[in-house]
């Protein structure tokens, strides 16, 4: 395929042609474009591609009712989510996410560690200082907040490592979309949503999410206030459901992976 960077489009098939080297294009094009996709969404509109991974009961829970949410998925299917880590730019959670789990969002593989972007979606700047995020030995630590967010708890997270985007809003949230602007402005290309449920359903709502994979583990929980994978309000009727294209299914130890596109992904 053709480099779609408007900087350099074509120009580096004329100089290997030039060399003196055989070369065609389009073979496999459709694969070759599934294999760059993060890089061609980033070098054609600015914005990164958006991955959003959720791992779910078969009753669509992403938490029991007190929170509790290790593990739903079999050790088989965390080692394929480290792999898909160590792959993209940035992982994104909510702050709620970071309250309940205190996760340290990075990738590690076998005995390797990787530490792509950590961002925290934080409207009023509640990450506590003493995150986890903030005590990893390398990489960037993000935390977005709105303009409501007070300024002392901010100078504490700058204090802690962080690096603030100040962030508008839209419909009573985060505009997840200005977001993934500004972290395409500072080169993230790839970014993985790993939840909770109320960023999915920001995301989704928003029509930023370009490629979903969800974890479905055998397992059942119940309860009405058990949290599931997409909150918000929902949609009214089920003609008005996202449904995804270009749908794989397979087994992941004894979980399955569902993975597909969005409409919004436009390669
Ligand atoms: N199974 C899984 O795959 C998985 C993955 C992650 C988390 N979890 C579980 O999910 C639970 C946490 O769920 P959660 O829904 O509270 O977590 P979340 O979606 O990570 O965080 C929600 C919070 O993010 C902030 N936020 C910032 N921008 C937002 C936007 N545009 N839209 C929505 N929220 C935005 C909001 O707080 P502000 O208004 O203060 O900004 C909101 O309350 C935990 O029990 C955790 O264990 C499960």
């Amino acid at each position: 395929m053709v480099d779609p960077n408007p900087k350099v489009a074509g120009k580096g098939l004329v100089e290997i042609e030039s060399a003196g080297i055989e070369t065609h294009v389009g073979i496999l094009e459709e694969r070759a474009r599934k294999l760059n996709e993060a890089y061609i969404k980033h070098v054609t509109t600015g914005k990164p591609f958006v991955t959003l991974k959720l791992a779910t009961t078969l009753d669509g829970k992403i938490a029991t009712r007190t929170g509790d949410s290790k593990w739903i998925s079999c050790e088989a299917s965390r080692r394929v989510v480290h792999r898909l880590r160590g792959r993209v730019d940035a992982i994104l959670v909510g702050v709620g996410t970071v309250l309940i789990d205190d996760p340290e969002l990075t990738a590690r593989v076998g005995r390797r560690v990787t530490y792509p972007v950590r961002v925290v979606a934080d409207s009023l700047a509640r990450t506590p200082a003493g995150a986890k995020v903030f005590a990893q030995p390398q990489g960037l630590t993000v935390v977005a907040v709105t303009p409501r967010a007070p300024v002392e708890k901010i100078r504490k997270l700058e204090e802690a490592g962080a690096r603030i985007l100040t962030v508008g809003e839209a419909d009573g949230h985060m505009s997840l979309p200005e977001l993934l602007e500004q972290l395409g402005r500072i080169n993230v290309t790839s970014v993985l949503i790993e939840g909770g449920g109320r960023i999915a359903a920001s995301a989704l709502g928003a029509g930023v999410v370009d490629k979903v994979m969800f974890f479905i583990a055998p397992k059942i929980v119940g309860g009405e206030s058990a949290r599931t994978s997409v909150e918000g309000p929902g949609i009214s009727k089920m003609a008005d459901a996202l449904q995804l294209r270009e749908v794989t299914v397979r087994n992941v130890g004894c979980d399955l992976l569902v993975e597909g596109y969005t409409c919004s992904r436009d390669l």
